[in-house]
């Protein structure tokens, strides 16, 4: 299967359902208890109208946008995610050479199942953010604060929303205990579903094999059981910002108080985000709470958002009601099972396409010219 067998998001998913493991799969497309969170971060989106302007737009939207000082060739970045080396073998490298080649950003997570220093030895751009939960354990962070100097990141991203993990019933189903730890006593119930999947078990296997000889690449990074708490104070926070000169942007905030506080406490950018409906059952669709929190926060900072976008119209939606830019997880995690680094780029290409559509269809001229004017909204 290659990258160029699929036209849409939805494609690269059933793709990526037939070629992964049951069990990996589910991880990646798992929210948590019921997936009524996950579900509803679709189904607000569908829920939006668009005002078109017509007799006024360009058949060559500009889409490029600047955020934080990155100048992007498009207002999307591909979003923190653990274990992406499971899913493929180009894992978090892929996803950093794809972002680097669309002229954006990718956020490498703390437990993708890369180093640090592997992903960044051959950057060339400064496109590579890093994601850190920051654990019970200060002076692992400070390691970790050093290490992201050291690699040359711009900026870090600390994920608030995960003091715990969410209860994701799909892996506890499946027998593995998030995240995701396969070992001797579930292999054999899990023997039959890779072994069916023989392209990913060698891709896998020789990966694996590589990586004895390489320890510094983990499939399960070092750091990475310790590191799943987020942050249990605000203080926290500030003390990262007095360790850290660059940027630092708040991830898993769905309220304009918290983004508030985020701000008070020294971020420099907001993602509003519910982790992609991971985490709390319950939590809002963030495409409902995004224009309260922009209108608090946005003259300040750049606000971000994640948790359900699925095609250039939800990118589209997602500036109109005030986000600077959009995360995108679960898509490009199908392109990459699909097809590695290429099936990521792919899957930037084809948003990058329906955004051109769409602004076109929209009679818009430029993503910065996006507001509330290009929507019906109903009154609350
Ligand atoms: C995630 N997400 C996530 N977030 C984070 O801050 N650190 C992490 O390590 C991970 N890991 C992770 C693994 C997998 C498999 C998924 C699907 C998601 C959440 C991610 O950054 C983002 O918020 C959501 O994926 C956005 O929602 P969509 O685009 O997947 O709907």
């Amino acid at each position: 299967m290659t990258s160029k067998t699929f036209y849409s998001v939805s494609q690269a998913r059933d793709l990526a359902q037939r070629v992964l493991p049951k069990v990996i799969f589910d991880y990646i497309e798992g929210g948590a208890d019921e997936e009524i969170t996950m579900l509803n971060n679709r189904k607000a989106f569908q829920k939006i109208f668009f005002k078109p302007k017509m007799v006024q737009g360009s058949f060559t939207p500009e889409l490029e946008t600047e955020l934080l000082g990155f100048k992007l060739s498009m207002p999307i970045l591909l979003a923190p995610c653990g274990l992406v080396k499971i899913m493929n073998p180009d894992g978090a490298l892929g996803a950093v050479k794809a972002a680097e080649r669309f002229q954006t950003i990718s956020v490498l997570s703390a437990v993708a199942g890369t180093s640090l220093e592997d992903v960044t030895q051959d950057l060339k751009s400064n496109n590579l953010w890093f994601q850190l939960y920051a654990s019970k354990g200060q002076e692992e962070i400070k390691q970790l604060i050093d290490r992201a100097y050291q690699a040359n990141v711009s900026a870090l991203v600390v994920t608030v929303d995960t003091p715990e993990l969410g209860n994701r019933l799909r892996d506890a189903i499946n027998g593995v205990k998030p995240p995701i730890n396969i070992n001797l006593r579930n292999a054999s119930k899990l023997l039959y579903q890779i072994l069916s999947k023989p392209k990913w078990t060698y891709g896998t296997l020789s990966d694996f094999v590589k990586m004895r000889k390489n320890p510094s690449s983990g499939f399960m990074a070092k750091d990475m059981l310790k590191m799943a708490a987020s942050p249990f104070s605000w203080d926290d926070i500030k003390l990262i910002k007095n360790s850290w000169d660059k940027y630092l942007i708040i991830k898993g905030v769905l309220t304009k108080e918290d983004a508030q506080r985020a701000v008070d406490n020294g971020a420099d950018g907001i993602v509003v985000s519910n982790h992609g409906g991971r985490q709390l059952e319950g939590a809002p669709p963030t495409i409902e709470v995004i224009s309260e929190i922009a209108d608090q926060v946005s003259k300040s900072v750049p606000v971000i958002l994640d948790s359900g976008i699925r095609t250039g119209t939800d990118v589209i939606k997602a500036l109109c009601l005030g986000a600077s830019a959009v995360m995108i997880g679960r898509p490009y995690l199908y392109g990459l099972s699909v097809a590695g680094q290429k099936g990521i780029e792919r899957i930037l290409e084809i948003f990058k396409q329906e955004l051109i559509t769409d602004m076109v269809l929209l009679g818009c001229k430029s993503v910065k010219e996006l507001d509330k004017s290009w929507l019906f909204l109903r009154d609350k």
